[in-house]
Order: structure tokens, then sequence, then C-alpha cells
């Protein structure tokens, strides 16, 4: 039941410290600094000889395996990358023996992730699954995978299910670089980081107020962009799907880099963008791109680190958030992006679980 939350997305969006400890649950190891994955049902020599990793998903699951991708291919050292199943089931892609495929999905039912993963396999290739529904279709056909244990997610919006599948990768991601190319004092390093994001996910949820004002002060928008570069463009991306599904706002995710490619045509005094600006290496990159916005008398909304002077200096407004490793910014900036979409919905009296013309598992091509 909604534990004295008004719907079940915000219940699910609180939950969200305990939802990704239970996807670390039993699967660190601080010893020897590695993940342990049992249900890949892979062999050390097995998972040794992948050579490609490709990851096919829908929507916000298709957002975690971009992040996925990013973070295996930095650390592992292995080409990743992460394609959208209603288009890989119809081209003829090509299967080759050396890689594996992530089937990620939330529900595990979803018509176009299982059709591609039934199209791969007949192809001959390995599908592993990534799921957080026991016992799913997806789930029962695959090869071998992980459940994410976030706990049953009502809402049709995808919140918990996407920070533990993050959570999956990011153990997944630290297995193979320790395979590879990680030192065990990194690899112990990357280990207390991901167990520490639970607790810097409480923290950032402390400003749910701050960014319920913000949604009072922006919800009458027409339109919003929100912008990231790196392992926050998937980030950026997923902030606009919240918003656009719950709220029915429009909105575009976008990479910062793109925006001079031609979204920047659309910014006015009426169009606010969302920045997601953390202290890592493209924050320069970034701030650049937010002076062009402001040039044009965009309003913008920053998501920055803790004490970052020169980024609140740009922006109208800022959500700061704890400082955390730079590979670790999207647990961390996604969940302000919820809330925000979330105040939105409420501001506009939306029916935040259950938006129209959507369904929680899209079991329909
Ligand atoms: O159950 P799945 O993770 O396979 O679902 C994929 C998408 O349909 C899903 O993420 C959808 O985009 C959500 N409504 C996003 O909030």
């Amino acid at each position: 039941e909604k534990e004295g939350f008004a719907c079940f997305m915000e219940k699910e969006i609180f939950e969200q410290p305990e939802s990704i400890a239970r996807t670390l649950s039993g699967r660190l190891d601080l010893e020897y600094a590695t993940g342990k994955l049992g249900g890949l049902n892979m062999t050390s020599r097995e998972l040794l000889a992948v050579k490609r990793i490709k990851i096919v998903a829908a929507g916000t699951s298709w957002h975690a395996g971009l992040v996925g991708a990013y973070l295996i291919e930095t650390l592992a050292r292995i080409p990743a990358s992460a394609e959208l199943s209603s288009e890989l089931r119809y081209r003829n892609s090509v299967v080759e023996p050396d890689t594996i495929y992530f089937a990620v999905t939330q529900s595990g039912e979803t018509a176009d992730t299982l059709y591609a993963m039934r199209e791969l396999k007949r192809k001959g290739a390995r599908v592993l699954g990534i799921c957080n529904v026991v016992g799913s279709t997806i789930a029962r056909e695959s090869d071998g995978g992980v459940y994410t244990h976030a706990g049953p997610e009502i809402a049709v919006a995808s919140t918990k299910a996407f920070t533990s599948q993050l959570a999956v990768f990011y153990v997944f991601a630290l297995l193979m670089a320790r395979m590879r190319d990680m030192s065990v004092s990194a690899g112990q390093r990357f280990v207390k980081e991901l167990q520490g994001i639970p607790e810097k996910v409480r923290e950032v949820l402390k400003q749910r107020d701050h960014i319920q004002a913000l949604a009072k002060k922006y919800y009458k928008a027409r339109d919003f962009l929100f912008l990231g570069r790196g392992l926050e463009y998937p980030v950026a991306l997923e902030g606009a799907l919240k918003l656009k599904e719950i709220s029915y706002i429009h909105a575009e995710g976008y990479s910062a880099g793109e925006i001079k490619h031609g979204p920047i045509a659309l910014v006015n005094e009426e169009t606010p963008s969302v920045f997601l600006v953390p202290r890592d290496y493209l924050r320069e990159k970034v701030i650049s791109n937010m002076k062009e916005i402001k040039a044009r008398k965009g309003p913008i909304i920053a998501l920055c680190t803790e004490g970052d002077a020169e980024v609140a200096a740009i922006a109208d407004d800022i959500i700061p958030v704890p400082a955390v490793d730079e590979l670790f910014y999207p647990f961390i900036l996604i969940i302000p992006l919820q809330l925000f979409a979330y105040f939105c919905a409420l501001e506009l009296g939306r029916d935040v679980d259950q938006p129209r013309n959507l369904a929680k598992s899209v079991t329909v091509e």
C-alpha cells in the first residue's frame, strides 16, 4: 500500500535508498573488490572471452542501458552499446559469437524487448536478462541474468526500477573491469562508493520541499529542455521522459553538446532548460553550453554539486547535490528529476500513477 504517500510514484521515489541497497545486497565483495552475479550462469573464463556487449530495452530501461553501456566501456574496456528493442527487432542485426546481450526490463513482459530477445536467440545469441519481476516471461526465456529486487513497482512511471537497473550495471561493470584493467585498490574504492550510494540518495531526497517550490515556479511552461553530457546524457533523456509521461508537458532530452545543432532555436524566455552539471570531466563544457542558453534569455535550472558557485552564478535556480565520484552521478541526479516531474504533475492535477494512454507493461507492439 501507499504507506502515507499521496500516490505510488511518490512512495517508490522515496523507497530508493532501500531498493538500491537491496539490489546491491550480497553482490559486492570488498576483499576481492569485485562483483558477484551468479545468475549470469557464466564462468569467469566465459566472461573473460566476451568481446562486445549489447543491451536491448525500451523506455526507462533503455536509458539505464545507455548508462550501463557507457560505464562498461569506460571501466572494462569492452565495446558496449544500447539499442531500442523495437528497432533491433526489425533490422537484420549481426550476431557475433563473442557478444553477449542484456535484455533490460522492469516488467519482464514488454513485447518489443521479448521479441527482440527471441530474434537474437534464434540467431544463436546468448541473452541475459536484467528483470525486476521474478518469473516474468523475459526472465524465464533468458539464458541467465540478474534480478533487480527493487520490489513491486506500481506507478506507470518507472523510478526505483531505473536506479536498481543502474545498480546492476555498476556491479557488472566492476566485475568485468576487475577481470581486465582495474586494480584491487581502484576496485575497493568503487565498491565503497557504490555501497555509499543509498545514503547519498537519502540526502538528495531531503530536497523535496525545495524541488516542490521549483515545480510551483515552473510548471506553467509549455516546453522544457533537459541537457547533460556523458553519463548524464541518458539521465537527461530520462528526466524528460518522466516529465512528459506524468505531467504531459512537452520536454526534450538532449546532449548539451548537441543544442547548437538545432534545439537552441527553441530557446526563449519561456522555455526553461534543466542542466545536469556535476563536478566531472565535462563540467567546463556544460558550463559553456549553459552560457549559450543564458545569452538567449532561456531560464536555467541547474543540478550541480554542492558549493559550485560558478554554476550557481549562471543559473536562475539550482538543485545542489552531494559530491560523489564522477562515475556515480546518474544515481544522484535522477532523483531531483523524478521529484520535479512528480510535483509538476501534482500542480497540474494529473493522475500521477495512471497517466493517460499508458500502461504499466506494454505487452503489445
Ligand atoms: O517493463 P519495461 O522496463 O520493459 O518497460 C519499458 C518501458 O515501457 C517503460 O520503461 C516505460 O517507458 C515507462 N513508463 C517509463 O516510465
